[in-house]
């Protein structure tokens, strides 16, 4: 094992975990709102929690924050700007670190995106979902479509240069028009960034447990294949499963994940990776809002460390989804491990077409993009045990 912290990339990611509603398709850690955001409490366990995780880090710095949710733009832009001055006060924040935050439409306003500007904040990240009302009210999103427009509008008059939409398909009575409706419509707002997902069913949502009537498999490869070929038109060029930007406007932090790079986690239900003595461990923080609240010390909850068997899976599962792949030296610097080790189990991949090698960089090829899980199993260690990639996307 040959595996020092130094080469890795350090980012972090802060969660808040409530939302005005709960949509039926989200299993994010986020929790209706009932009363008042208990914006000071959970500021101060906040504060608490990043002195903690700045004792494993001291001197590396940090490249990117990401404020996801939940709803970040329930918050204050003083209380955002009180977290940013905190970390470039105690841990080496990078002068032009990328700091994106997280906007619901039916939660933010001018003033607001204005004032997270001020604090530091330089990329916003609108879920937008659709511009269709008919099926905004089906995904039971709290906005309209000319609230969306209206967010992207006000992020650019605060002077945002940096802006993703989150866009999903596939919803329940969507149909192809549609689909093509809201990718025209994302387009025409000229965003740097678009994240496009399929809505998936995910256990323990309301969607799971009563699912409604999704479009088939061929309608919703036509919206995917429409999709592709409209973005890379407009100059949106996809560069992860399903995250397409401008040149230059990728996303930082989450290239980072899929790069498997270091990441702290703070807030309800974070989680976090970190390389330390020559070793890869990951965390937990507790996931109940008021649990994490009452913590005041010792925040992180679970911590495990990561076998050489799981650093494989994990390196792969991110670096696949990237469309340029990974070299060999930087599987070596983030896990440790011999490239030579690894060689035999991807010559079968290469030899089926589904995996790409030319010099020391490996990518999945156009047909094994499409077979993702597949390549996945075939690299998988005898036993599994992976926990999903950090909440909050694009
Ligand atoms: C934490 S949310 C984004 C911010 C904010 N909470 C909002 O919804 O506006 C992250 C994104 O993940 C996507 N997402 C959430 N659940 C999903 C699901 N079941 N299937 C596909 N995409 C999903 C949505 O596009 C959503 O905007
Ligand atoms: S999709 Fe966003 S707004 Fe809806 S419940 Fe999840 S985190 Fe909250």
């Amino acid at each position: 094992m040959n595996l020092d912290a130094e080469h890795v990339p350090l980012s972090l990611y802060v969660h808040f975990p409530w939302c005005v509603r709960k949509c039926p398709y989200c299993d994010f850690n986020s929790h209706a709102l009932r009363d008042a955001l208990p914006e000071q409490s959970y500021l101060d366990a906040l504060l608490l929690d990043l002195d903690e995780e700045f004792a494993h880090v001291r001197g590396r710095p940090i490249t990117s924050i990401f404020f996801g949710g939940g709803t970040p733009s329930l918050v204050s832009p003083r209380a955002i700007g009180t977290v940013i001055d905190f970390v470039a006060a105690r841990a080496a924040l990078d002068a032009d670190a990328e700091i994106t935050l997280e906007a619901n439409p039916g939660a933010s306003d001018r003033a607001r995106f204005g004032g997270y500007r001020e604090a530091g904040v330089n990329r916003l990240s609108i879920g937008v979902q659709s511009f269709n009302n008919r099926l905004l009210t089906q995904i039971g999103r709290i906005h309209d479509a000319r609230q969306a427009r209206a967010a992207v509008e006000g992020a650019r008059d605060a002077g945002f240069t940096d802006l993703n939409i989150d866009l999903m398909f596939g919803l329940p009575g969507q149909t192809r028009a549609d689909a093509a409706a809201d990718i025209e419509a994302a387009v025409a707002l000229s965003p740097e960034h678009l994240s496009y997902y399929q809505l998936t069913l995910e256990p323990n949502t309301l969607f799971h447990e009563k699912p409604p009537v999704l479009p088939d498999e061929e309608e919703i490869f036509a919206m995917h294949e429409y999709g592709l070929e409209r973005l890379r038109g407009k100059g949106l060029f996809r560069y992860e499963v399903s995250a397409f930007s401008r040149s230059g406007h990728e996303s930082r932090h989450n290239r980072n994940y899929w790069e498997f790079g270091d990441y702290i986690g703070a807030g309800a239900g974070a989680h976090g990776k970190l390389t330390a003595a020559g070793r890869v461990t990951r965390y937990t923080k507790p996931r109940h809002p008021r649990e994490y609240m009452g913590r005041g010390e010792r925040f992180r909850s679970s911590e495990t460390m990561v076998g050489d068997e799981e650093l494989v899976f994990e390196f792969m599962l991110g670096a696949l989804r990237l469309t340029e792949g990974f070299t060999l030296s930087t599987f070596h610097a983030r896990t440790g491990i011999d490239p030579g080790s690894i060689e035999p189990r991807l010559a079968p991949l290469i030899e089926a077409r589904l995996l790409r090698r030319a010099g020391e960089r490996v990518r999945a090829t156009e047909r094994g993009y499409l077979y993702l899980n597949e390549i996945l199993e075939e690299l998988l260690p005898p036993r599994r045990d992976v926990p999903a990639q950090s909440e909050g996307a694009a």
